[in-house]
């Protein structure tokens, strides 16, 4: 995952070279941009040092005074939409306020207002500008827009006063940056196999049968699995999606190569999700040459694919399988049907008429139903929140509820 850290111009801009260490301890690229006046308290050099990547100190590239190019007068965009986070270590009062208010006069406010990944600032100042209400109503105007605040700790001040301004510790940063972009260390040890996407059936070299599915529920799996430390293989049916970064992908078009690929890397894997929409069947013949249109109807004779869960779970051993249900009626009904079934672990059902729900949707709306027999139905969530919740689940199958959150919910009935 990328980040960009933005230094602004306080003592405690030494601090940001030791938070660059701890990121990359959690395999993050940490892209530093400095403000004019952090470059009075730190040289850029430490922070390139570190990074192996040219620190970003001005708006138009080059020093001040030197000629811009094209290349970094849109440079903000491009870091803008290469992130996962901006965090912001030290912030100064001066920094607040222009977030607060949208003033963009160097890179790293411009870069604020550039992004859209979430963002976490770090505050460092003196005790009187800290309390100062004008420094707290910009910090009110940030918390409500979603900006995550690592208050300052209390203490003996560089100024030589004494109270809170002191920037919050190198850890405390580190572990808000985490927990904003979901790393945890609980699948640590654990190889992930996803499946995501449709799958194309060919009648004939033009035509393809298919169905909705955008790949975003297993992506989102994916790239959760992966934030929560395992390695994650993702085989993956047409999509239009870019696979999560540091994710294997294997790409495959029809359930028979989706079966091959899958049955293939499961020895590898301790946990299985199968989150693709797989077509149930496909055409008895593919046509070679494309089907001419005639005057009467066409009938076009179909076979069942192979059903990829059910293979699974003949060599199941100790891995824990887990299949999704897409329904449009009697989803409980179905949902623990297809559990006993499929011989799985756990059945994510999701209802896909429900609004915000199913194919091509950012949210979904599930019911878990687990071998154990628990059942929990999941409020409406984007995708990402979905796959925590079922990972959740995988590790209380796994472990017991004591090493898993609880996970709270209302046991879903048939409608
Ligand atoms: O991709 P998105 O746009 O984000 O949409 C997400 C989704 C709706 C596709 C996803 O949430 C979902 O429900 N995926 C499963 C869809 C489906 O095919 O359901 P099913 O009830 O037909 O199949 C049940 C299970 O058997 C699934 O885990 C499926 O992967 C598996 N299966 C199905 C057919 C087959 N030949 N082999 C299989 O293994």
């Amino acid at each position: 995952m990328n980040i960009a850290l933005g230094v602004s111009g306080g003592v405690a801009a030494y601090k940001a070279a030791e938070l660059v260490r701890r990121l990359q301890q959690e395999k993050l690229d940490v892209q530093v941009v400095m403000t004019r006046s952090a470059k009075e308290f730190i040289a850029p050099l430490t922070f390139a040092a570190l990074t192996g990547q040219k620190v970003i100190t001005e708006m138009f590239g080059g020093e001040a005074g030197e000629p811009a190019n094209v290349e970094s007068a849109i440079e903000h965009i491009a870091v803008a939409q290469r992130i996962d986070l901006l965090v912001i270590t030290p912030a100064t009062a001066n920094v607040l306020a222009k977030l607060a208010r949208g003033i963009a006069d160097d890179f790293l406010t411009t870069l604020y207002l550039a992004t859209t990944a979430p963002v976490v600032v770090a505050p460092a100042m003196n005790v009187n500008m800290w309390e100062h209400p004008a420094t707290q109503e910009n910090l009110e105007i940030l918390r409500a827009r979603g900006v995550r605040v690592v208050d300052p700790d209390e203490g003996y001040l560089a100024c030589g006063m004494t109270g809170a301004g002191r920037l919050a510790s190198v850890a405390a940063i580190a572990q808000v940056v985490c927990e904003v972009l979901g790393i945890r260390h609980d699948f640590d040890g654990e190889t992930v196999l996803v499946t995501a996407g449709p799958t194309c059936e060919d009648l004939d070299p033009v035509r393809f049968l298919t169905n909705r599915s955008s790949g975003k529920m297993g992506y989102a799996l994916a790239d959760a699995a992966q934030r929560r430390g395992a390695r994650v293989i993702l085989v993956s049916g047409p999509t239009a999606l870019t696979p999560p970064t540091g994710v294997e992908c294997v790409q495959v078009r029809t359930a028979e190569e989706m079966h091959r690929a899958v049955l293939e890397r499961a020895p590898e894997c301790t946990v299985v999700i199968k989150a693709a929409a797989v077509a149930d069947f496909r055409p008895v013949v593919p046509h070679a040459k494309k089907i001419k249109r005639g005057a009467g109807r066409f009938t076009l004779e179909l076979e069942p694919t192979p059903d990829i869960l059910a293979d699974l779970a003949r060599v199941k051993g100790d891995r824990i399988l887990v299949g999704f249900a897409a329904e449009t009626d009697h989803v409980a009904e179905h949902a623990r049907e297809k559990l006993a079934a499929k011989r799985a672990d756990l059945i994510v059902a999701n209802d896909v008429t429900q609004h915000g729900a199913g194919f091509d949707q950012d949210t979904n709306v599930v019911s878990l139903f687990a071998r154990d027999g628990r059942e929990l139905s999941l409020p409406r969530l984007s995708k990402f929140d979905v796959a925590n919740r079922v990972l959740d689940e995988i590790l209380h199958l796994r472990h017991g509820s004591r090493q898993a959150p609880a996970v709270h919910g209302a046991p879903p009935s048939d409608r």
